[in-house]
């Protein structure tokens, strides 16, 4: 989490800074900061809140050309104002933005506070500017190398000195870090968002490098001193800062632009004729994926229920087993990864530090890890080095929604593709090809006529408490509903397996707690149907999402919500949408923070 941003050049560096950090605030809106250099000395604002708050209450800020901005989210120490970042060293002569944690914080503060420092913070990053300090004689790039090898822990940062103006040192380790070269001007940033503003020439710094970064020049190595070879990319995604196009919240607008993000992830991978798919980047002969025993999907949140529909779709479809791992999880629990299997790793911003973090245990074990990412160039897409963007455009609210239908969207080409060199015939694989192919178009249908999506948001909205019920497929889609409406509407929920709700959860049910069923037309339906028997005999209020024409399912509901009929394994695509909006609606009529609810950010970049 955490944003960095880091200009020097000929231009005016404050703007710039506001401007990076503007474009990185996904990544955390608790505090911000900014350092600029100026006369030999470094001025400082730092404040709660979010940038704009930082923006409104800069006081006759020095006309600096070189300086770094942070926007925060918080992890050691609350969120004050001696918290946010730029931290200094006891003179004000170093000043340091972290993204990361620095783990053995405790000893070093312990260290250095017998050296006579006296910490203005409870954070762990303030130990660096004073780490550097001790170690500073006059030369930046050394000081800095020196107190990052005391470091454990993972870090991105960039750093001010007071005695030289022309240069900012950056380094990383686990803590994604790119330096742009523009023209007459460098910039530092978290991720390429806020670099392509100056330039698309850039360099990713790898773990454990180092780079001292001047206004036209970069000078990269290891920390352990070895020489690194600057390798310049030149980068070609959609980082265009995206706009409200009318809606009043990013989240809405995104949710209505999944017909076309669907679209782009499918555009050129359908083969109608074969009734088959093409994902270049997965690189893969029909015999490569015949040698596939067994697929595993690692992932977060949102993406980690995207993983488990793909998994679902791989049984059904191409019959060889797979599952769908919790990352954090997956990473910790010294996993058994065999060479046949195939992973994959989904993320929407491609840098979430537990994902990365499972990929690179799967690597070291000797697996094969793909991305499924959106962000094109970002570090799990790199670390993968094959995969499959899944192209949804950039994804701005918090919550994720277009990103978890493109991802559902690229797992259902792969799987198509699996089938196919098993049992799937020619006829069976262009009735899948086409229904993918028009699965745009049933998302428009849903958007355009979404249903009472009003009456579910009167029946949720001050619940103490709704339980999300559904069954195979549409677990996977209560599940993430029920995650929408939390991080959305910070409204009390879970969501179950049907089938093992009577196994405890029934407990939880009174006279009109609301329960929310994803029961579309499919083989698990009737079964749906006894649960939704079950839950009324106990006095619940019940919303249901079913398949359009189904008046059976409709007529068990207190309020039903039609979405258009598609086969079993493509439901969730059409089932997760009301989900998606009434957690919106809810947080609406809360008068949530739509955009950037409490305590998240967009992009989860520490353990
Ligand atoms: C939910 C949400 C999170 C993310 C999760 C993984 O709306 O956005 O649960 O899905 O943090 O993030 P990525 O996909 O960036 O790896």
């Amino acid at each position: 989490m955490c944003g960095i941003f880091g200009y020097i050049g000929s231009k005016k560096a404050l703007p710039r800074l506001m401007e990076g950090l503007h474009r990185l605030e996904y990544r955390g809106y608790d505090s911000a900061g900014v350092a600029l250099l100026h006369d030999g000395r470094i001025w400082t604002h730092r404040r709660v809140g979010r940038v704009i708050q930082l923006e409104r209450t800069l006081n006759e800020p020095p006309d600096s050309r070189t300086g770094i901005a942070h926007t925060r989210w918080a992890t050691h120490g609350g969120i004050t104002e001696d918290n946010a970042h730029p931290h200094l060293d006891t003179e004000g002569r170093i000043a340091v933005v972290h993204n990361g944690i620095i783990e053995n914080m405790t000893t070093l503060r312990a260290q250095l506070e017998k050296e006579g420092v006296v910490f203005r913070s409870e954070t762990d990053s303030e130990v660096l500017p004073h780490l550097i300090r001790h170690f500073y004689r006059g030369n930046p790039l050394e000081a800095v190398n020196s107190a990052l090898q005391e470091v454990r822990g993972s870090y991105g940062i960039a750093v001010l000195f007071a005695d030289h103006p022309d240069c900012i040192v950056a380094a990383r380790n686990g803590s994604p870090l790119v330096v742009g070269l523009g023209d007459g001007e460098t910039v530092i940033a978290s991720d390429p968002q806020p670099v392509v503003a100056h330039t698309r020439r850039v360099v990713y710094l790898e773990d454990r490098e180092i780079a001292l970064v001047t206004a036209d020049d970069i000078e990269l190595q290891r920390l352990d001193g070895t020489a690194v070879n600057t390798e310049v990319e030149v980068i070609s995604g959609d980082y265009d800062v995206a706009d409200q196009r009318g809606y009043p919240h990013f989240m809405l607008k995104e949710i209505h632009e999944q017909p076309e993000a669907i679209e782009r992830c499918l555009r050129g991978r359908i083969q109608e004729e074969e009734g088959n798919a093409r994902l270049g980047g997965l690189n893969m002969t029909p015999r490569d994926l015949l040698q596939v025993n067994s697929v595993t999907n690692v992932a977060c949140g949102t993406a980690y229920h995207a993983g488990l529909v793909g998994a679902m779709a791989i049984e059904a479809l191409a019959r060889i087993p797979a599952r769908a791992e919790i990352a954090s999880e997956y990473r910790h629990r010294r996993p058994i990864v065999s060479p046949d299997t195939l992973f994959f790793a989904i993320s929407q911003s491609g840098e979430t530090a537990d994902t990365l973090g499972a990929v690179q245990e799967i690597r070291l074990k000797g697996g094969h890890c793909m991305g499924v990412v959106n962000v094109v160039g970002s570090t799990i897409a790199r670390e993968c080095g094959a995969g499959t963007y899944v192209y949804a455009g950039p994804e701005v609210a918090v919550a994720s929604t277009k990103a978890f239908t493109s991802q559902v969207t690229a797992l259902l080409l792969f799987t198509l593709m699996l089938a196919r060199t098993r049992n799937l015939s020619l006829g069976e694989g262009r009735r899948v090809a086409r229904v993918l192919k028009e699965m745009p178009s049933k998302v428009a249908e849903y958007l355009q006529r979404p249903g009472p999506i009003d009456e579910a948001t009167a029946v949720v909205r001050d619940a103490p408490y709704v339980l999300f019920l559904g069954r195979g497929f549409s677990y996977a889609a209560a599940l993430e509903g029920a995650l929408k409406l939390k991080e959305i509407a910070y409204v009390a929920c879970e969501a179950y397996p049907a089938g093992e709700m009577k196994h405890g959860p029934i407990a939880m049910l009174e006279e009109g707690t609301p329960v929310l069923v994803v029961a579309p037309r499919d083989d698990q339906r009737d079964k749906a149907i006894s649960n939704m028997k079950e839950v009324q005999a106990r006095g619940a209020r019940l919303i249901v999402v079913h398949t359009a024409g189904d008046d059976e399912v409709a007529a068990l509901a207190d309020v039903a919500i039609p979405v258009p009929p598609v086969p079993y394994w493509a439901s969730p695509l059409v089932t997760v949408l009301p989900l998606q909006l009434l957690a919106y609606q809810t947080g609406l009529a809360l008068g949530r923070d739509i955009d950037r609810p409490r305590n998240l950010a967009k992009s989860v970049t520490v353990e």
